[in-house]
């Protein structure tokens, strides 16, 4: 916070309690000026005998004006209230929030810890370990990959056997951990509208072509030789020369029925001239290494099964 907001905060604050105290001080002391006078009315009259009394408020009601502006002082120095003011007694919302979380800590860190030392794929099948990773998944996972961990548009499947990263565990915790990019640059500007159709053409027909298809062009469609032209000049570094992707980039395999981003030509064609970044997010500010495995055997077990957990 600058200096002048600082300031800001502090004279609206004080400002707002001293003009609000010293309203209730005038007040206050009319009451005891117009005392013992006879009743006095507002002036209002209606139906020419009903008059509006214009009686002090009652002291016990006062008080509470005066109890509330003194908490409020209290308050103010105790707690940070006042701009830049940490307040005496230093409690802050960072604090309190770090002492709860060890304290939940203590208590359900136990529970996961009893796991850390069993292997992963022994963790696929304890029952006990799915249900704890089950509702980490529910709680931290499932806005992106949905609740049956079957994704949407950008966001993976993690129950089918695509993967873009790995299946290995030692792969997915890292992914979960520290979190993953996946980069795949527009290369609309370098191919071109035509270049772009030709390379949806290799795409479309590569996984009926023979393998010996990529090395020897002979006998191709003249649309499908030129995207594999252009597929071998621009692709292959990311997606391999088989087109099969490469887990260490996370670049997809491109001849399986698993589309990502969609699988129309337009979306391709989208994917292509645009590029994608596609961001799963790091977990280790959120979740214990402990915890992390716990969810990592629960994702393995959803591709295992080849669906969600009950
Ligand atoms: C904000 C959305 C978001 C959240 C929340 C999220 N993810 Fe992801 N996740 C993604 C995206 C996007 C990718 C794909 C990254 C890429 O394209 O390389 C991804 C990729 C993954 C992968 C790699 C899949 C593969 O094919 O290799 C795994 C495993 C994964 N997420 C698990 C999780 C788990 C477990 C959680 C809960 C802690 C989680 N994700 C939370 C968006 C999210
Ligand atoms: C720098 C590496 C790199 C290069 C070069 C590259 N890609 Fe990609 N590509 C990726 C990555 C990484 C992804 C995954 C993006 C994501 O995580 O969402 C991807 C995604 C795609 C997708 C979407 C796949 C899906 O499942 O929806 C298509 C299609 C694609 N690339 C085709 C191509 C073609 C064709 C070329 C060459 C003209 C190419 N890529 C060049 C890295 C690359």
């Amino acid at each position: 916070m600058s200096g002048f907001w600082n300031a800001w905060v502090w004279v609206l604050t004080l400002g707002t309690l001293a003009g609000c105290l010293w309203l209730l001080q005038a007040l206050t002391t009319k009451r005891k000026e117009k005392r013992p006078a006879e009743k006095s009315t507002t002036g209002h009259v209606w139906d020419g005998d009903l008059v509006e009394l214009n009686n002090p408020l009652p002291r016990w009601w006062l008080w509470l004006f005066w109890i509330t502006g003194i908490f409020m002082i209290v308050y103010l120095v105790i707690y940070p209230g006042l701009g830049t003011f940490a307040g005496i007694g230093g409690w802050s919302q960072t604090s309190q929030y770090e002492a709860e979380m060890a304290a939940a800590e203590k208590r359900f860190g136990n529970v996961f810890a009893a796991f850390s030392g069993v292997p992963l794929p022994e963790l696929e099948t304890d029952p006990d370990a799915l249900r704890l990773g089950r509702n980490i998944f529910l709680n931290r996972c499932a806005t992106c990959h949905g609740s049956d961990g079957r994704g949407a548009k950008g966001f993976p499947n993690l129950t089918d056997t695509a993967w873009l990263w790995g299946d290995a565990p030692d792969t997915v915790i890292e992914t979960i951990t520290n979190g993953r990019t996946g980069m795949m640059p527009a290369l609309g500007p370098a191919l071109g509208e035509q270049g772009v159709t030709e390379v949806i053409a290799w795409l479309r027909a590569l996984p009926k072509l023979p393998a010996s298809a990529a090395a020897d062009p002979a006998g191709l469609a003249p649309d499908v030789a030129a995207g594999r032209q252009k597929f071998l000049s621009f692709c292959i570094g990311c997606h391999g020369a088989d087109a099969k992707g490469n887990q260490i980039l996370g670049a997809p395999n491109l001849t399986d029925t698993d589309w990502l981003h969609g699988s129309t030509d337009a979306d391709i064609r989208d994917v292509l001239m645009n590029g994608r970044t596609n961001q799963m997010p790091a977990q280790h500010d959120y979740l214990t290494p402990d915890r992390i495995r716990v969810l990592a055997a629960y994702v393995l077990s959803l591709g295992n099964s080849g669906g969600a957990q009950p």
